[in-house]
């Protein structure tokens, strides 16, 4: 069972490639071991190699997001879900737990707005960008804290009011023994009335017209920015779907402007699970729990209608 508190046997094999300050902000600033720091590299990079659960089976994985966080907060297509969350909060002492924080996205403005908020996220370089804006933003631990773990298999010895997993974190599990894991863990952190709410991109046109789309298109920018004078982009590679599993394959390709040139700094290969309106609704009412409310988007659309499928539910 993965612990995070017990965050010693977990974190291992842990080379630190940093150019600034991220070294600061690694969990395993204190575990001087297994690490090297080579001053001036050219980027940002915590390489970490993090223990999972798979199938049951322990065994060390690479983080698949080491190259990839420095990416993530500049994806302007993210869609602003902060003040809904906000808004889903019963009260301003209200405990949350956010599965798949990230790079505390949401988590930092959620914690200014609730008692207390505690995320968890599988991918050291991902966490390592959330404790920088922690620490920037002087956010006690008493207020807000992350912490290495697996939103399928985690063990907190406490209950939260509210339990979320925004930006679609649910589509990543992609077998049914991982979601089985997170509705237990889910279940097993509820406090007695609380809810949680998961949220999924809603395949307009269903699997086949997405299908046809990856077909047609195998290749396409997802975005453009410019951060700090870098022009960045992200393209999708529409690398495979599994038409039984409904789930696609995406490999996304982050690369950043040189001059004229694209140079490719990093490629993330995710699997993105697909759920339908009912699909989704049917699978979190098979695990017991009971549909509170559901919407299409975070502005204001109906269950079915928009760009989004989020549902709160209760245990
Ligand atoms: C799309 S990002 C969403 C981040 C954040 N929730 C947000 O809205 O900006 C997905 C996050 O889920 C994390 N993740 C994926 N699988 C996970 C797992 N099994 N346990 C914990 N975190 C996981 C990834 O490391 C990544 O940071």
């Amino acid at each position: 069972m993965f612990d995070p508190r017990d965050s010693r046997v977990y974190y291992a094999a842990c080379t630190r490639v940093c150019s600034t300050g991220l070294q600061r902000a690694c969990p395993h600033t204190s575990d001087t071991d297994n690490t090297s720091h080579h001053a001036g590299t050219r980027r940002d990079i915590i390489r970490c190699r993090v223990m999972v659960e798979y199938a049951g089976e322990a065994r060390m994985q690479d983080d698949i997001r080491a190259e990839a966080a420095q990416y993530y907060d500049a994806n302007p297509t993210i869609p602003d879900d902060r003040a809904f969350y906000t808004a889903r909060l019963p009260s301003a002492a209200a405990s949350v737990l956010e599965l798949g924080c990230g790079t505390g996205r949401v988590l930092l403005p959620l914690a200014a707005a609730c008692g207390s908020i505690y995320g968890i996220d599988r991918s050291p370089a991902m966490l390592a960008r959330c404790f920088q804006k922690l620490q920037a933003a002087g956010m006690p631990p008493t207020k807000a804290r992350a912490e290495l773990g697996d939103m399928t298999n985690f063990v907190l010895g406490r209950r939260f009011d509210v339990i979320i997993a925004p930006y679609r974190v649910f589509q990543l599990l992609e077998t049914d023994p991982q979601v089985d894991g997170l509705f237990r863990c889910v279940r097993a952190h509820l406090a007695p009335g609380g809810t949680c709410i998961l949220n999924v991109f809603h395949p307009q046109g269903g699997f086949e017209h997405v299908r046809q789309e990856w077909r047609t298109a195998t290749e396409v920018c997802l975005w453009e920015a410019t951060v700090d004078g870098v022009r960045l982009r992200c393209d999708e590679r529409r690398a495979r779907f599994d038409p039984e599993k409904h789930t696609l394959y995406p490999e996304l390709i982050y690369r950043r402007a040189v001059g004229d040139a694209w140079i490719e700094d990093a490629v993330l290969k995710i699997p993105r699970r697909c759920y339908a309106p009912e699909a989704f609704e049917r699978v979190i009412r098979e695990y017991g729990f009971r549909i509170v409310q559901r919407w299409g988007g975070y502005a204001g659309e109906r269950y079915g209608e928009g760009p989004e499928l989020v549902v709160q539910f209760s245990g």
